[in-house]
């Protein structure tokens, strides 16, 4: 990056940090970018998830309930990454704004679980949540560890477990929606952090949120259409190294 480069970004960070403190209501929006840091591959970066994986034979309800052995193949390398996940600089940065009073809600599309441990306490899970498994034969849950005990994991009546995530073809969970187009509808300032936007329907949050006269802030490695669509403060670079850098801005407005 040019030095001229980098006195943009700095003073685009100081920009997005004005807007939040300014803004009565923010929300964030993120998405698999934000834990590539922690070792989670994305799904659409090279060598993503679905470069390796066929969406349509494993990322799908109906592939899950025809052949959940197959399916757990990829299950099992996902729980492999999220089981050891840390939360990285930019999950306990967005926990940070939150506790100083410039984010209320974050929703994501991720299954990680990382932004509760980062520090954030409002998360909306559009896409659920591999920390437990359930029977959908009878309806028992149980821990992530299970993973560990047989594969594919099986209930005490015999049948596959399934994680609690949401797979194409299944509902996002009502609640989660609700909230988050409230939120969306009345907030000043969004965070996009690390999506490619590419998934309905999280990925109408943004311009809900700009069509609430709100300002977008999008940190992403490169541009996704929302940059020239619905994007005030586009913030290139990766999320770890970003979002510390808007919190230092963010403290500084905030202790004046
Ligand atoms: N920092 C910031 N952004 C990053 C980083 C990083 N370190 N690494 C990757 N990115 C960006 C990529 O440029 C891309 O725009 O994160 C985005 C990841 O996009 P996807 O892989 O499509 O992930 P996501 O947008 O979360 O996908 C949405 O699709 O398959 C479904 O359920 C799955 O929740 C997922 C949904």
């Amino acid at each position: 990056m040019t030095a001229k480069e980098t006195k943009k970004l700095e003073a685009n960070i100081k920009e997005a940090a004005k807007v939040l403190s300014q803004s009565a209501l923010n929300v964030a929006l993120t998405g698999a970018g934000i834990s590539v840091e922690s070792g989670i591959p994305d799904f659409r970066s090279p060598g993503g998830l679905w470069e390796r994986y066929d969406i349509m034979e494993y990322g799908s309800i109906s592939a899950f309930r025809n052949n959940p052995e197959k399916v757990w193949k990829m299950l099992a390398e996902i729980g492999d990454t999220i089981k050891d996940a840390k939360p990285n600089r930019a999950h306990k940065g967005v926990g940070q704004i939150e506790q100083i009073g410039l984010l209320h809600t974050v929703i994501t599309q991720n299954i990680d679980n990382l932004h509760q441990e980062g520090g954030t306490t409002n998360v909306i899970e559009y896409h659920g949540n591999f920390k437990t498994l359930s029977c959908l034969a009878c309806a028992r849950t149980y821990g992530i560890e299970k993973v560990d005990s047989e594969m594919p994991p099986k209930c005490t009546c015999g049948e596959i477990l399934k994680p609690d995530i949401i797979f194409f073809g299944e509902a996002i969970p009502p609640e989660a929606l609700r909230d988050s187009y409230e939120l969306a509808s009345s907030c000043g300032g969004l965070l996009v952090i690390g999506t490619s936007a590419q998934v309905t329907p999280a990925n109408t949050i943004p311009g809900i949120a700009k069509q609430a006269g709100a300002g977008i802030i999008e940190i992403n490695v490169e541009p996704t259409h929302l940059t020239t669509l619905v994007t005030d403060i586009f913030l290139p670079g990766k999320a770890g190294e970003i979002v510390p850098k808007l919190v230092d801005a963010a403290k500084e407005l905030v202790s004046q």
